[in-house]
């Protein structure tokens, strides 16, 4: 089979989706694969690596696109991109199909077969391609949170951690998923008083056990968050209500009860954001200010920190691109539920009934579609 992949083209995205090793374990088992020139470099992987590895080094997207049965990329396909989408090819990467219509009927259009990271699952029903990106943007809220309570960046001019004889911040994190267990460590290891918020009571047990004690959990309800935000320098948003618009657990009246100059570092904005005052942002952008509030609401966390992004997501995608690549999609997903999940689009064909739902387009098993 030949695998393609292309550098990735939608602004401020440095990740590129295969490291030089998949490359080498595909060659390795006698697939062809070719890279776009400069495609690792935002990820600081030069050509050279990849063609070491056993790539080949293609100066041209348009060839890559024309000539791979797969194509593996990690954001969804950008409109510049749609036209070079074909019947018979796989495309294996981000879509979040859901929030954008017009890529949806772009790649139905197309009569190839998407493969969505975000909706495979593993055996015990959890998003093993989302939890990586999870683990990042939770423990880079902190990073981001404690940059903005700079004052130069408007914030309270609060150090995170304190110094000996001042205490420390206070950070509430709203959510104890995957974010946010990520984002509590890193806070509680910089030393700030830490509270997470849930209302999965065995999720905060879970979490209880194994937090440090600077660490507390609580049981999420309004009464519990509007105590949280007051007495936070930063909240972070981390709630997920699967396949659901994020809960808006603060709104803009209950802004004046937070301290002037601290943060809200909505990580949940993908999903519309868990604040009432959050709107998407860039990281050429990533903040603005409401009622005195810092707001970092960057969809894209991830990207910003590619080299370790892109590692970390390679790591779980390159076993589903093998097996593709060995067995064809169709073998997989028989043999595999979990990845016929992830199975969205085949042969113009709307195979996830989510997806179908959010539409109103009709739903086809991916079975009779392919
Ligand atoms: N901005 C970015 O770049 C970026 C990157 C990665 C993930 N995300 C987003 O971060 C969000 C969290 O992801 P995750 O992987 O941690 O999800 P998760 O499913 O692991 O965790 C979500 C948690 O929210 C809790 N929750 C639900 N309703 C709640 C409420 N009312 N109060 C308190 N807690 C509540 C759930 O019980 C669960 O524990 C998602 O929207 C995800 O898409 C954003």
């Amino acid at each position: 089979m030949i695998v393609g992949v292309p550098k990735e083209v939608k602004l401020d995205e440095y990740r590129v989706a295969m490291l030089p090793v998949g490359a080498e374990e595909l060659a390795a088992a006698g697939h062809k694969v070719l890279v776009e020139t400069g495609a690792g470099l935002g990820s600081g992987i030069p050509d050279a690596q990849y063609n070491a590895a056993g790539a080949t080094i293609v100066p041209d997207a348009q060839v890559i696109w024309n000539a791979a049965d797969l194509v593996v990329k990690v954001k969804e396909p950008q409109p510049a991109e749609w036209p070079h989408m074909r019947p018979g090819q796989v495309l294996f990467t981000y879509f979040h199909f859901a929030a954008d219509e017009a890529l949806t009927r772009a790649v139905i259009q197309s009569g190839g077969t998407a493969i969505a990271y975000e909706t495979i699952r593993d055996a015990k029903g959890a998003l093993p391609l989302l939890t990586p990106m999870s683990e990042v943007a939770g423990r880079m809220s902190i990073q981001e949170g404690a940059k903005y309570l700079e004052r130069p960046q408007e914030g309270r001019g609060i150090l995170l951690a304190g110094v000996p004889g001042v205490a420390p911040a206070e950070v509430a994190v709203l959510g104890g998923g995957v974010v946010g267990a990520n984002a509590a460590r890193v806070a509680a290891g910089l030393g700030a008083n830490v509270r997470i918020l849930d209302v999965n009571l065995d999720r905060l047990r879970y979490l209880d056990d194994v937090m440090p004690p600077n660490v507390a959990t609580i049981y999420s309800d309004r009464h519990t968050i509007l105590e949280s935000i007051e007495r936070a320098d930063l909240v972070v948003g981390a709630v997920l209500v699967a396949g659901a618009r994020a809960p808006r657990l603060v709104r803009r009246s209950d802004l004046w009860r937070m301290k002037p100059g601290a943060v809200i570092v909505d990580v949940a904005i993908d999903q519309g954001g868990c604040v009432e005052t959050s709107r998407p942002t860039t990281h050429k952008q990533p903040t603005f200010l409401v009622d005195g509030i810092v707001h970092y609401c960057v969809t894209n966390m991830p990207g910003a920190v590619s080299r370790t992004s892109t590692y970390a997501l390679c790591n779980v995608t390159l076993p589903y691109v093998l097996l593709l690549a060995n067995q064809g999609w169709q073998a997989v997903a028989a043999g595999h539920p979990g990845l016929a999940d992830g199975v969205n689009v085949v042969a113009g064909h709307v195979t996830n009934r989510a997806v179908a739902a959010t539409f109103g387009l009709p739903f086809e098993d991916w079975h009779t579609a392919a």
